[in-house]
């Protein structure tokens, strides 16, 4: 997840609790929410009245940044049922009640843009348990067509096969983007966007080669399987501005002893420019501190962020500046021990 990070600067206390500027927003602190997908809208996409509440919650401390779900910037980019979209009126509507809720707690909030691709077919081949599973969650009678950077589906044994996007319906997959920018900034009032490029998703259909298999200038090298997600990364800059955008990417995970991610931090920070990089996945408390306070950026916590809601950062000062850091949990889980930090 890409936004940039100077230094961090330790002048008092922990790195991860000190402020930054990041675009338009002043942080108190950089202890970030990870999307997390809820599944609580309805049949036209629309979230139900109490997600506003469920925000205002992650909201509570002041000078929180959160990033929203997960959202289709079109009906079309989508297949799941439950989730919300940034298309209608009505979308945009219950997402501004929400963005007015958590700017009112003095937080800040970006809106994860969404396009599905081949994630969205119906597998067939499935146990009938997982099935159950997915049909609640696939869009009854989806109108459209399921579509990917190519014809390879997720499952090999599926027998529904993607349909590769043409070169028209990818500059319409832009235009979308730059839509659902500029309903959730201007129309919803959120403090920015984030392109989600990650977990296999339509924008990493494209990056990855074994979801990729085209014929044209989208596929093959690094750069030519980059190309959509830089060409959305355009359209949105272009609609909103680079200081309230941002992208989501995956980089190698579960790394051998002595490997690391940290040449994205090196590419991403180069040149002494001032963008911010905020990593996710697996913080404890500890590592979440000493990476900020040797690395700098943010920390984004999904989990332990959605199981402690308000108790996350837990103020004491007048100022309602966050002093100490609470993240509760089951012991047996790295990710989550009780702790309690100063
Ligand atoms: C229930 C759930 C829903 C998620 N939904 C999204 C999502 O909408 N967008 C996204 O980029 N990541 C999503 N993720 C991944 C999280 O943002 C995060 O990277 C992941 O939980 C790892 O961080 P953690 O170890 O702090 O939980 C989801 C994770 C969970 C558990």
């Amino acid at each position: 997840m890409v936004i940039a990070p100077p230094p961090a600067q330790t002048a008092s206390g922990v790195a991860l609790l000190q402020p930054a500027h990041v675009g338009y927003m002043t942080l108190k602190h950089r202890v970030v929410l990870a999307p997390l997908t809820r599944m609580r809208a309805d049949k036209a996409h629309v979230l139900h009245p109490i997600v506003k509440e469920y925000y205002s919650q992650q909201a509570s401390i002041p000078g929180t940044f959160l990033i929203a779900e997960a959202t289709l910037i079109s009906h079309q980019a989508g297949g799941y049922a439950h989730v919300p979209g940034i298309w209608s009126n009505e979308q945009i509507s219950r997402w501004k009640e929400i963005t007015q809720a958590i700017h009112s707690k003095g937080s800040f909030v970006y809106l994860q843009l969404w396009a599905q691709g081949c994630t969205a077919a119906p597998r067939k081949h499935i146990q009938p348990e997982l099935l159950r599973r997915l049909v609640d969650n696939v869009e009854p009678n989806f109108p459209y067509d399921f579509v990917s950077a190519s014809d390879i589906p997720i499952n090999p044994d599926d027998p529904q096969k993607p349909r590769p996007l043409t070169i028209d319906e990818i500059k319409e997959y832009y235009k979308w983007y730059a839509t659902a920018a500029k309903n959730a900034v201007e129309g919803a009032g959120f403090d920015g966007v984030d392109i989600h490029g990650a977990s296999g998703y339509l924008v990493d259909q494209f990056f990855q080669d074994m979801s990729n298999s085209r014929m044209d200038e989208y596929r093959g090298s690094v750069e030519n399987r980059a190309r959509f997600g830089l060409e959305v990364v355009d359209a949105v800059l272009k609609a909103v501005g680079p200081e309230k955008t941002a992208i989501r990417i995956n980089i190698k995970e579960n790394l051998p002893d002595g490997e690391d991610n940290d040449f994205i931090r090196e590419i991403w920070t180069q040149e002494g420019n001032s963008r911010w990089l905020i990593s996710a996945g697996g913080y404890s408390r500890d590592i979440a501190i000493q990476t900020v306070e040797q690395k700098g950026g943010l920390v984004a916590f999904g989990r332990a962020f959605l199981a402690n809601a308000n108790i996350l950062l837990v103020t004491t000062s007048s100022d309602s500046s966050p002093t100490k850091l609470h993240i509760t949990a089951r012991p047996s889980d790295p990710v989550r021990a009780k702790h309690s930090a100063q």
